[in-house]
This record gives structure tokens, sequence and C-alpha cells, in this order.
């Protein structure tokens, strides 16, 4: 049989892709079908035919799904933030336990009733709303109206929203009081085709614990030293405007980052604090960070304990233990192992968090966390013994960015040879890769135990923490 664009067809959607999208079969032929979830029939349009799948999109549902929930978010189907709003979130959780089993087990090659047995499945959110601490949010100007929304996935499409069901209670009300921000002082809007235009985007960032908020206005003005004065006065009235409202947060302070490059890269290099100290101050259990604007630190308010809880249950430390923590962001795991290890070295490529790593040693106390700034991948045991004065590591815990290890961080580790590597990973698909490096080409390492946390609910990305033990 053969298919063309635009042609319509009734698809019964039989499972669903890593990216959320529904997964239909007609004789051999292989759909992945946009708005439909497990178990739906649909009416759907073909959007595109690539040699090994078409692509389609849901028209109308023809049998609803019993795992099919109303979305209480009027844009989930075209943000394409939160792709799975529409499915049970216990069935997620179940997508998501099986979705990791699967994959550990295909790319990883590792039988699937070993890996059952040391797998904890998935540790789901009580309410899996208003989780996200840290909203980026472009703005443009549509209709001769100032707008703001996110990104359609993939695309540089701005949709609209009133309020983001992911986002911490009170972002909806500071984006709101931004917008109008704009229009009373008369600050143009960035157009990202005639790199013409200033308000780019706002990055708004709240404590877990502590419920402070930043905010960071990335701008396009060669001026801006000119300008200053305005800029003060623009984040005055915001922050007075917020005052007013409900104000269950505290905004203590703004940053004006100057971005003029023409790219899609988010800060340029240039920073102003406008108001307040340039960080927020947060805590995770006992343990206080200072964050800054560009530092990693984990989207999810409610479940990022769980996820470090986890890292100290499956490191087991006795007290004794030289540890090397690799992407170590603005030291939250470092320290998280507060009391609990001899010495902590830090490696983070970010030299803004590693300034907060350092800061938050200090803010706690902790003499035994050592931090340096380097690119993991061109890190030798010579650069790490100079700097922890050679210490051998008995536990190395890595948490890399989704691409995971490379062969040099992989060189690095087999070098250090350490008893246990607990691997924090936000892809399983690459999480996979490593292993099989581990495990099976090297023979050095088995699976002792893992488990995922849900850091990104309504979405098919999921975190897992697993701990490997030196055979
Ligand atoms: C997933 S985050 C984890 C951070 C930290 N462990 C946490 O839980 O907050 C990954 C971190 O790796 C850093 N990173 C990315 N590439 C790196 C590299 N090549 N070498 C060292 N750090 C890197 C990022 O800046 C980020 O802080």
């Amino acid at each position: 049989m053969s298919f063309s664009k635009n042609e319509k067809i009734e698809l019964d959607i039989i499972d669903m892709t890593k990216d959320g999208l529904g997964v239909a079969k007609v004789d051999s032929q292989v759909f992945f079908v946009k708005n439909a979830i497990l178990e739906d029939k649909v009416n759907a349009v073909i959007t595109k035919v690539t040699a090994n799948v078409i692509y389609a999109k849901a028209l109308e549902i023809v049998s609803k799904s019993k795992y099919r929930v109303e979305s209480k978010c009027d844009v989930s189907n075209s943000c394409g933030g939160c792709q799975l709003l529409n499915l049970d979130y216990k069935k997620q959780i179940e997508l998501k336990k099986q979705i990791v089993l699967n994959t550990i087990s295909k790319i990883g090659k590792i039988n699937l009733d070993d890996l059952n047995e040391c797998y904890e499945g998935v540790i789901a959110m009580d309410t899996p709303h208003r989780f996200r601490n840290k909203m980026q949010v472009p703005f443009a100007i549509r209709d001769r109206k100032v707008v703001y929304g996110f990104y359609a996935g993939r695309t540089h499409h701005i949709v609209e929203f009133d309020y983001c069901l992911a986002g911490f209670k009170g972002s909806d009300v500071i984006l709101n009081i931004i917008r109008e921000a704009i229009v009373k002082y008369n600050i143009s809007v960035y157009d990202e085709n005639t790199n013409e235009g200033v308000f780019r985007e706002v990055l708004i960032r709240c404590g877990n614990a502590s419920n402070e908020i930043s905010l960071t206005y990335i701008i396009n003005d060669k001026n801006y030293d000119k300008n200053l004065e305005l800029y003060k006065v623009f984040d005055n009235y915001i922050v007075e405007e917020y005052r007013k409202g409900e104000a269950l947060r505290a905004l203590v302070t703004s940053t004006l980052n100057i971005n003029t490059s023409n790219t899609n890269v988010l800060f340029g290099n240039k920073n102003i604090i406008l108001r307040g100290l340039g960080y927020i101050e947060d805590s995770i259990g006992s343990v206080k960070y200072h964050i800054s604007p560009e530092s990693f630190y984990q989207v999810n308010m409610k479940m990022t304990k769980s996820l470090y809880d986890k890292v100290l249950e499956y490191a087991d430390f006795t007290g004794n233990e030289n540890v090397l923590d690799l992407y170590c962001g603005i030291g939250t795991i470092s320290l998280y192992m507060e009391g609990k290890v001899k010495n902590v070295l830090g490696v983070e490529i970010v030299e803004k968090a590693v300034e907060n790593a350092k800061s938050n040693a200090t803010l706690n106390d902790i003499s035994n966390a050592r931090f340096i700034c380097l690119d993991a991948s061109k890190i030798t045991k010579d650069i790490i013994s100079s700097n922890a004065a050679g210490l051998n590591f008995d536990t190395v815990v890595v948490d890399p960015p989704r691409k995971g290890l490379d062969k040099a961080t992989i060189d690095l580790i087999r070098d250090i040879d350490p008893k246990k590597i607990i691997y924090v990973s936000c892809d399983p698909a690459t999480l996979s890769r490593d292993i099989d490096i581990l495990c099976n080409i090297d023979k050095k390492y088995i699976v002792q135990r893992f488990a995922s946390v849900d850091m990104f609910p309504h979405t098919m990305h999921i975190e897992t923490v697993m701990s490997l033990i030196h055979v």
C-alpha cells in the first residue's frame, strides 16, 4: 500500500514513541501520530512521508482510549511542552518504566529478567502540576501587540498561553506584569528575523524551598549602559506590581543579560545586576545553595530531593570515601554528601556554576568539598591529582547532559577504576550505551540497582539513577 501527504486515514494507536507520538501500523507501514495516545482510534491526516515512517496528525478521536483524560491546559496540543497531558498520569509512569527497561535491555544489552530484579521502578509525583522552578519565555510582537509564550516543538513559532500548569505558582502573574511593563515603558520587542528590537526573553527562577525568585531580562541593546535608568525603573515597576498582588514569593534579584547576537543561544556574555545579589538562595534538605541564572539547577522543585536521596542511598557511603562528582553544576550533589564522605571533588564546565559551587561550600561550612572548572572530557588523572592532592577515588558520580559520557570521560573512569559508579541520567538511551561499554565490553562493572524519578511529568522524559559496582 502506498500513502501520500494530506491523505486522510483511520488509525489504531498501539504504542507511543519516546517523543510522545502515538504509534500505529497499517500492514507493515509504521505511523507516528501527533495528538493521539495509546488505545485511541483516530481520524488522521498524513503530514510527512519518509522512507521508514509516516507522520500524521489526529484530526478527531473516533473512539477514545480508556487512558485518555481531559487536559486542563488550553494549548497542550499546540505548545509541545507537555505532550502527554491527555494521558492518565499512572499510565505515563507505566510507559516510562517500560521505556527505561526496554531501552537498557536493548541498547545496554542486559537481560530483561536481570534488569527487572534490580529495577525499583519510577518514583512518581503526588500532584504532577506546578513543578517547574524555571521558566524561559520569549516575547514577540503579533498583530501589533506584545505577546509571550513557548516555542512550539522544533519551531520558532510562539504559542501564547495565559497560564502554564507546569510553571510554579505565580509565574503567570509575573509574565503578565512584564508584558505590561514592556508596553508602559515603550521597550521594543526583539524580532529574530531582522535582529532588531530590544526585549528578547525572560528567565524566571524560583527557589524550591526558599520561594526566592530571580528575573533575568535578556535584551538586545548595545547601548544598555546609557539606558540603565530605564531598565531599573522597568524592573521596579515589575517588583512593585507583583508585591501588590498575592505575592506568595519574593522577587529578590533582577539581572540584565545583554545578548546582541543573531543566534539561538540564550545568554550573552554581559550581565548587569539591577537589584539584589544576582542569585537566589535555596535549600534541598539541610543544604543551602546559591543559584545564578546561568547555572544548571534541577527544574522539578518537588522531586529533586528524591533524586539526590537515591544517589546517597545507592552510594551507601561509610564516611571514608573519596568521591569524584563529574558534571557537578553548582555542587548540589557534592554538597548533599555533607558529613557522609571523606572528600569530594566536583568538576563542571560552566565557570559561574563553579563559582556558585565554591561559595555554596563556604555557605554550608563544608571544607572537604573542592571544585574545578574543566571540561570533563579534557581531564586526566594527573590534572585531578594535582587538584585533589593525589586522591584515589572510591566512588565516581556522573550526571552528564543528555548526550551522556564521551570516550575521554569513559577512559578517565577506566583509569580511576572506582569501586562504585553512580550514574544519574536524563536519557535512558545514552545511559544504556555507556553501561554497555562499562559492563559488557570492559566487563568491569555490573548493574547493582537502579530507579527512575519522574522529574518531567507529561513528557516522555525520565531521570534514572543507577549504581554500578566493580566486579
Ligand atoms: C544534568 S546537569 C547536572 C548538574 C548537577 N549534578 C545537578 O544535579 O544539579 C549537567 C551539568 O554538566 C555540565 N556540563 C556539560 N558539559 C560538560 C562537560 N563537558 N564537562 C563538565 N561539565 C559539563 C553542565 O553545565 C551541567 O551543569
